[in-house]
């Protein structure tokens, strides 16, 4: 292992200046003081409390170390000033080459589960106690939101502790909402949003507000809510939330946050309400929405749930004690690099092996890569169980069809690793892929011809040229904000000729707040 100041893998600067990222009060100066200070200690989430000074241009370190203290915190974009742009300095992360990632890794919370706990919460009647909370900004933005509609929300490290009042508990917010990057955030809660009493404005950056929500809009509307939106596909969206009608929705596309939008507007509506799906997605929301008490039943690719039926009195979900596994979707980045490099012996513990998230395994295992299973047990409904990585040769392959939905948010890695597979790697069916946190075929044939790959870029996928089109060579990576593009060419950079650099390589913590900090401890020369 080597020492974050000797580096053989990773190197971190701060170099230009990166566009306003928060956004706060529109006649906010910062202020003469040259600090940025963090509150220590149990951090309420979102609401008023103000868990940063921030008053000059920070260091580089202190703002990684407060930009930490925001996963716990996350008070930071809601708190005092709620329009105001300050402009952060952008962090570089310089990558070596490397021999080996060795040692054994733990990882935060899987995202999507962190997602549906804190919503399902903020619904029960009472405490609930999520452990192994995901760090990701996006789980914390979702906690910002779920205060903001009157649950009671504690952070103190990586459990969150949420009160909520009841199915019919939530308050109208006296100002919108702000999902910040996150889809499943504002996808997921229009679902609930669509079956309270109250009008609900939710937004979120720049990227988000690029990204489509007629797919939920539309269902939701059949089910009666009266929602407004951008050109009627974008955020801002206006959500007049009423009285719900169950219906059967067949889904024109494969997506796991749609499903999970009706479900969950399901618990509002009387009678039955059913979700057909093309193709199979993760099904977190089912099995979260059983754990907290609602009925579910399944019958091939259609999910139905029933209204809540009160038992005593009013319907109430039940508020629960919860264990999120680690999040496979951040493992993969390790797992690809350990795959990458020769002398690699990586051990990844409680990871989250859903059988809906885990086809990625089979696809590596398929690939050639040396991935053991260990330890399986079954949480709560969701599989978990340690991983054993070694180097391995690479042989490539093609995603398609049904398999695109069930590792969507694997690709850009699969995609960086195909220079270095034997075939090459070849992505069909992912059009979706366009319209993620960025454009992400676009950012991946960019990136990856910036490195000396041959990439044909297609208008629903790409094609990636594998080892006999030439090694990589270190370059500048633009990941355009997109916190997978930047970690998967983290990986790509280890095996490449000379230093590759990463600029804004803190939108990394979009899902994995301490992805470069694991890397550097467990890479060697
Ligand atoms: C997610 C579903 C997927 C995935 C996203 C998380 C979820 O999106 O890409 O990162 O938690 O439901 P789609 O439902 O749009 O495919």
């Amino acid at each position: 292992m080597t020492s974050p100041h000797n580096l053989s893998g990773v190197s971190p600067s701060t170099n230009n200046t990166k566009p306003p990222l928060y956004i706060f009060h529109p006649n906010f100066v910062p202020s003469s003081p040259k600090k940025l200070s963090a509150r220590t200690g149990p951090l309420e989430c979102g609401g008023s409390a103000t868990a940063f000074e921030i008053t000059a241009p920070p260091h580089n370190d202190q703002l990684g170390g407060a930009r930490n203290s925001v996963k716990a915190g996350a008070a930071l974009p809601h708190s005092k000033w709620p329009h105001a742009k300050i402009k952060l300095p952008m962090k570089t992360e310089t990558i070596h080459p490397a021999k080996a990632l060795s040692g054994p890794l733990e990882l935060p919370g899987d995202k999507s589960i962190s997602h549906r706990y804190a919503m399902l919460a903020a619904l029960a009647d009472g405490t609930s106690e999520l452990r192994n909370f995901a760090a990701a900004r996006d789980c914390h933005s979702t906690l910002g939101c779920m205060k903001a509609l009157g649950a009671d929300v504690i952070v103190e490290g990586a459990t969150v502790k949420i009160t909520g009042h009841g199915l019919y508990g939530l308050k109208s917010s006296w100002r919108a909402l702000d999902a910040e990057n996150s889809g499943t955030t504002i996808r997921l809660l229009s679902g609930i949003l669509s079956g309270q009493n109250f009008t609900t404005k939710i937004s979120g950056d720049a990227s988000l507000q690029k990204r489509p929500m007629k797919r939920v809009v539309a269902p939701l509307r059949q089910m009666g809510a009266d929602i407004r939106a951008k050109d009627d596909n974008f955020p801002p969206l206006e959500i007049h939330g009423g009285k719900l009608r169950a219906i059967h929705y067949e889904m024109p596309m494969a997506s796991a946050q749609v499903k999970s939008a009706v479900l969950l507007a399901g618990l509002f509506a009387e009678g039955k309400t059913q979700v057909t799906e093309p193709a199979k997605t993760r099904d977190h929301t089912e099995l979260a929405l059983e754990e907290f008490g609602a009925r579910i039943e399944r019958s091939g690719r259609t999910i139905a749930i029933h209204a809540l039926v009160a038992n005593d009195g009013k319907p109430a979900l039940q508020p629960k004690s919860l264990d999120v596994p680690g999040d496979l979707s951040s493992a993969v980045f390790f797992v690809a690099a350990a795959s990458l490099l020769p002398e690699s012996n990586l051990y990844i513990a409680n990871v989250g092996l859903n059988p809906t998230r885990s086809a990625i395994l089979d696809f590596f295992q398929q690939m050639g890569a040396s991935i053991s299973v260990l330890n399986l047990q079954s949480w709560r409904g969701e599989l978990i169980g340690d991983l054993a990585v070694k180097g391995a040769q690479l042989k490539g392959g093609v995603i398609s069809g049904d398999l695109v939905p069930l590792l969507i948010d694997e690709l850009p890695m699969l995609a960086a690793l195909g220079p270095y597979t034997e075939q090459g790697i070849e992505i069909r069916d992912a059009g979706e892929l366009r319209v993620k946190e960025s454009d992400r075929i676009a950012a991946l044939a960019e990136n990856l011809k910036r490195m000396g790959a041959k990439v044909e870029e297609r208008p629903d996928g790409l094609r990636v040229e594998g080892r006999s089109a030439g090694k990589l060579h270190g370059a500048e990576i633009d990941p355009r904000g997109d916190h997978r593009i930047a970690m998967a060419f983290a990986v790509a950079g280890l095996a490449a000729e000379g230093d590759t650099k990463i600029i804004d390589a803190d939108c990394a913590g979009v899902s994995y707040p301490r992805f470069f900090e694991e890397l550097r401890r467990l890479v060697s020369s």
